[in-house]
């Protein structure tokens, strides 16, 4: 089956992207003497992560955690996420960075920082390579911001259209 696909973003803006973020990402932790952990949300963000750890000179771990968002209740605000892989280590006392493909409604990250948050890490700022702010229902701060972009359904780097198109180098919209 072919697949009309239009470039939104290409590989070579993606890449240029990735090593900003990490030189802004090393400036803001280079003062501090805590250990610094990424966290990645499985599975969409493997392939940012992958290239964004590489753009970070400070020595860091790499964890991560799979989450289900879902709906509690009638309303849309009365979203959960259920913790389907929690991390391997502790963030207690550690520089916490969690790193997500796509913000849209923000319901997933806003639990999953809360989530984190109770576990006492010396600081947590979210970094994300794409945002839709006109879809968001919840306030996030996300300190390190790749691409805002409208609303539309996008894939690749990461990005899934029922489990497939993630190995694709750039963000392409699926034209159906
Ligand atoms: P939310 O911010 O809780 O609404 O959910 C964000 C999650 O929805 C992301 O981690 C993606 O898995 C998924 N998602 C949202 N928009 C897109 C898109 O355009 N393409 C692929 N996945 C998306
Ligand atoms: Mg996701």
């Amino acid at each position: 089956m072919t697949i009309a696909m239009r470039i939104m973003i290409s590989s070579e803006e993606i890449q240029a992207k990735v090593k900003q973020l990490g030189e802004k990402i090393n400036a803001h932790y280079a003062q501090s003497d805590k250990e610094l952990v990424l966290i990645g949300l499985l599975r969409g963000s493997v392939i940012f992560m992958a290239d964004l750890c590489r753009a970070i000179e400070k020595p860091h771990e790499l964890d991560f955690m799979t989450v289900s968002s879902y709906v509690n209740g009638t309303t849309i605000s009365s979203r959960d996420v259920k913790i389907l892989k929690d991390l391997d280590g502790e963030i207690r006392g550690k520089d916490v960075l969690v790193v997500e493909d796509i913000i849209d409604s923000g319901h997933t990250l806003s639990k999953v920082m809360e989530i984190l948050q109770t576990r006492n890490p010396n600081s947590i700022e979210l970094c994300t390579l794409v945002s839709k702010p006109s879809r968001r229902e919840i306030d996030l701060e996300v300190k390190f911001l790749g691409f805002e972009v409208e609303d539309r359904f996008i894939v690749g780097y990461g990005l899934d259209f029922d489990q497939k198109y993630r190995h694709l180098p750039f963000i392409g919209e699926i034209g159906l």
